[in-house]
């Protein structure tokens, strides 16, 4: 039957009504016509809906500059932390810069440490190793303040910094031009949290005194403190306002404080900060920090050297040697016992080593000698953490060592040397304790990965090589993670 329908008999119809078709349906052909241009806008329109809800809006809807990073930025790519997403807002003054810019040195790396020091005016000497590039602070002068102008300027610093506008900025990281950042540390910390949150990230003050004055809710600005960009956001929308308001506070860091408790986001607390309130010497923290990377250290100029004998800078380079080989290892504790010679052994990476000729227990290996007083009343405290006494006792005194040469060994490995460091004391002249007679330790161990500290915290352990023996003074350790079943004393 369908065959016949094009059978060639049948073409006179068809012909007709083809030759009749466009006078005739003239008017079917613009309805046509219309019907496809409203599937056409239809089509469209739906696409252009589609593209809108997935696509970027500011093609059709342009935005101020601001709110474009936003986008690009802060919700567009969510890529891993790295160096490049922090922007550090420095304090510093042109009557000091000069001096204190020794201590930002040792940790800037140039061209890819990002961010600036805000200085009070244009310095008068500017050297090519002065390595931070500077900002003169802007609109500070018009702020009533009751103690210091300074410190409404430097509370702005996070507010200019977010004015900059740069891009690819996930946190401002702000600190004081005599603070010592350990950048690799900070990214693996701030990389933890979405800086599309509002996060306010920093450290309170170790000394009780400073955080009854100010507040235990408050980071401590030397120890330096971060802020998300979302957070930064917000402030910008009211500091201006908020400086005016607490023109009678003391610091900069208690403005901004005081700003971020108006949003009514809560300190987000990181040990690794350190504002280093204490007076004397830093030894006993640091020889005993908590299982955390380390961040910062501020008020280096102000403490004894962390390196007997040497100039603070000279210390900290020293330090920094270390932490250059293994960022994420740099002043972690290890514990281990020599029970041959009935010592134990503390070790804090790529600084010091204890070795006490009696066996303590773990938790006062990890508890800080007091080396160090309150930052206020130079009292023997109270801090934030718990502290031991450092002993007299010949007896019970530790055999002291310090850091002496790195080696990296092939790409995931150190050797570090730590040399006896002869204080003044006597020595123990009971017959049941073994005198220390080691010059040198020599310590092995393996990268540490910096998503180690994503995972479940746990100390690592530590083991006397070639069953503990001493050769010519020197003994030989390895730091490596602990067995399942293992701990300290079994
Ligand atoms: C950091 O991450 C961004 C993407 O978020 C990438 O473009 C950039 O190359 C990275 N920079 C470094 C130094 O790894
Ligand atoms: C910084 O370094 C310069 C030159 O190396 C030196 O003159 C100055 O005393 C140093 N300042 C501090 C605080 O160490
Ligand atoms: C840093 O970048 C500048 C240009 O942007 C270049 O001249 C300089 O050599 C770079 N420095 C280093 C240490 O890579
Ligand atoms: C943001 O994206 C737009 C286009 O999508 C681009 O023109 C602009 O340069 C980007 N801005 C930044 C800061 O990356
Ligand atoms: C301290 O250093 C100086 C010079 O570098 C040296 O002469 C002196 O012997 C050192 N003192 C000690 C106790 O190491
Ligand atoms: C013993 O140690 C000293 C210094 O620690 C070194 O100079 C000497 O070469 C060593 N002797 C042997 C036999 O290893």
């Amino acid at each position: 039957m369908s065959h016949n329908r094009v059978e060639p008999g049948h073409e006179s119809p068809l012909k007709a009504s083809r030759l009749s078709f466009i006078p005739e349906r003239l008017g079917d052909m613009v309805i046509l016509l219309i019907r496809f241009g409203i599937l056409v806008c239809l089509v469209a329109s739906i696409s252009l809906a589609l593209h809108s809800a997935f696509a970027k809006p500011d093609r059709w809807f342009p935005l101020p500059e601001h709110i474009h990073t936003v986008q690009n930025i802060s919700v567009i790519d969510s890529g891993p932390t790295n160096i490049s997403h922090i922007l550090f807002g420095i304090a510093g003054s042109s009557n000091t810069w000069h001096d204190r810019s020794n201590y930002s040195k040792l940790w800037w790396k140039p061209n890819t440490t990002r961010g600036f020091v805000w200085l009070d005016k244009k310095p008068e000497i500017l050297h090519d190793d002065m390595l931070l590039p500077y900002q003169i602070s802007q609109g500070w002068r018009q702020f009533q303040y009751v103690h210091s102008a300074s410190a409404v300027r430097i509370a702005r610093i996070v507010y200019e910094s977010f004015k900059l506008g740069l891009p690819n900025v996930r946190w401002f990281v702000m600190g004081d031009d005599d603070t010592v950042f350990f950048p690799e540390n900070l990214v693996t910390v701030l990389g933890k949290y979405d800086h599309n949150q509002m996060y306010y990230i920093g450290g309170s003050s170790e000394s009780v005194e400073q955080n009854v004055m100010h507040s235990y809710d408050m980071a401590f600005g030397g120890g330096g403190f971060a802020i998300s960009y979302a957070l930064a956001a917000q402030l910008d929308k009211m500091m201006d306002g908020c400086l005016s308001r607490y023109y009678y506070f003391y610091g900069s860091d208690q403005r901004v404080w005081a700003c971020v408790n108006e949003i009514g986001v809560p300190l987000t607390r990181e040990v690794g900060f350190h504002q280093l309130d204490i007076r004397g010497d830093p030894y006993g923290l640091l020889a005993a920090h908590p299982l955390a990377p380390l961040l910062s250290l501020h008020h280096l100029g102000q403490l004894n050297s962390l390196f007997p004998n040497q100039t603070q800078i000279h210390s900290m380079e020293k330090l920094i040697s270390a932490y250059d080989a293994d960022p994420a290892r740099i002043v972690q504790q290890s514990f281990c016992y020599d029970h041959k010679h009935r010592w134990s052994i503390s070790i804090s990476w790529g600084y010091t080593i204890q070795i006490y000729p009696l066996l303590l227990i773990a938790a006062d290996l990890q508890m800080p000698l007091q080396t160090f007083k309150t930052w206020r009343s130079w009292k023997n405290g109270p801090f934030t953490f718990n502290t031991r006494p450092m002993s007299s006792d010949p007896c019970q005194k530790p055999a002291v060592f310090f850091l002496d040469e790195v080696t990296k060994v092939g790409k995931s490995g150190s050797v570090t040397i730590y040399k006896r460091h002869e204080g003044k004391e006597g020595k123990c002249t009971r017959k049941d304790i073994n005198n220390v007679e080691v010059e040198r330790i020599r310590v092995s161990a393996l990268k540490l990965d910096p998503e180690y500290w994503k995972n479940v915290l746990r100390r690592h352990c530590c083991q006397l090589l070639g069953g503990g023996s001493i050769k010519n003074g020197s003994m030989h350790i390895r730091i490596r993670k602990c067995r399942p079943q293992e701990t300290v004393t079994a």
